[in-house]
């Protein structure tokens, strides 16, 4: 295990927020103590992926799960920047290339019992890192250190990275942006999903604008979601 690092995250989420947060960590409890390693994708970029990821962990830890997030968007990765991370030298990449052990790449963070995988230096051929089998090896040593393991992904309308990940996860979470996204292109996703054999364990519905007069006009709790428990099914609070 390497140096620990120290994540600036101010974002305080507010009450109804912190509410959805905590209903979508429990559906996930509720999926089955055998679903650990939970990917996490859309249909088109900036959906709200990584901000889910990362504080769904967030949640996790408020009931003291031990937890790991995995940078696998090696394409586009947020993180170090959006928190202000520095000296954490390597990543995903510097450990799927074989240049890196596994313990060189996790790092703990400040939020106890948050460590973190970032996505490490860029390749030119991420579809190949992805696909060795150092990351299904990676996934099957963690999955017994860990009580959840969120690995962020690209979307998958874009490209196929996230459906390989998929083959070595226990499920995945679509996160689909409110009124973007067609009913028609978000079942192609499904099925491009459906054919990694990987259970979708659900869509959570992310950005949704509140109702001026019921919620004082504005977007209701920043970062709120609603949780369809299975695909197209919505499930009441
Ligand atoms: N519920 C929300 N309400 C308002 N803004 C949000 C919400 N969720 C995410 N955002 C904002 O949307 C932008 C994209 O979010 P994020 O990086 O999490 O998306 P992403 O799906 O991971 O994107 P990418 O496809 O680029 O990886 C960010 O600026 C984030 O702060
Ligand atoms: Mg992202």
């Amino acid at each position: 295990m390497t140096d620990n690092i120290v994540i600036i995250h101010h974002q305080e989420l507010d009450y109804r927020t912190n509410e959805a947060y905590k209903t979508l960590r429990t559906n996930i409890q509720f999926c089955g103590d055998d679903i650990k390693v939970i990917s996490i994708t859309s249909c088109t970029p900036n959906e709200g992926k990584s901000s889910i990821s990362f504080n769904l962990l967030a949640s996790f830890v408020d009931i003291r799960k031990k937890v790991l997030l995995i940078d696998a968007d090696l394409r586009k990765s947020v993180f170090k920047g959006r928190y202000k991370v520095e000296n954490a030298e390597y990543g995903l990449t510097h450990y799927l290339s074989g240049q890196n052990k596994l313990d060189d790449i996790i790092y703990h963070t400040n939020i106890f019992n948050l460590d973190m995988i970032f996505c490490g230096s860029y390749t030119p051929n991420p579809v190949e890192l992805l696909s060795h089998e150092r990351f299904t090896n990676m996934i099957n040593k963690l999955r017994e250190e860990y009580d959840y393991i969120i690995v962020d992904t690209p979307p998958i309308g874009s490209v196929i990275d996230s459906a390989i990940v998929a083959k070595s996860v226990d499920g995945v979470i679509m996160v689909i942006e409110s009124n973007t996204i067609s009913y028609r292109f978000a079942q192609y996703v499904k099925e491009q999903l459906e054919k990694t054999n990987c259970r979708i364990l659900g869509v959570v519905m992310n950005k949704v604008p509140m109702d001026k007069n019921k919620y004082n006009g504005k977007y209701y709790g920043k970062y709120y979601g609603k949780y369809y428990g299975t695909y197209g099914e919505k499930k009441q609070k």
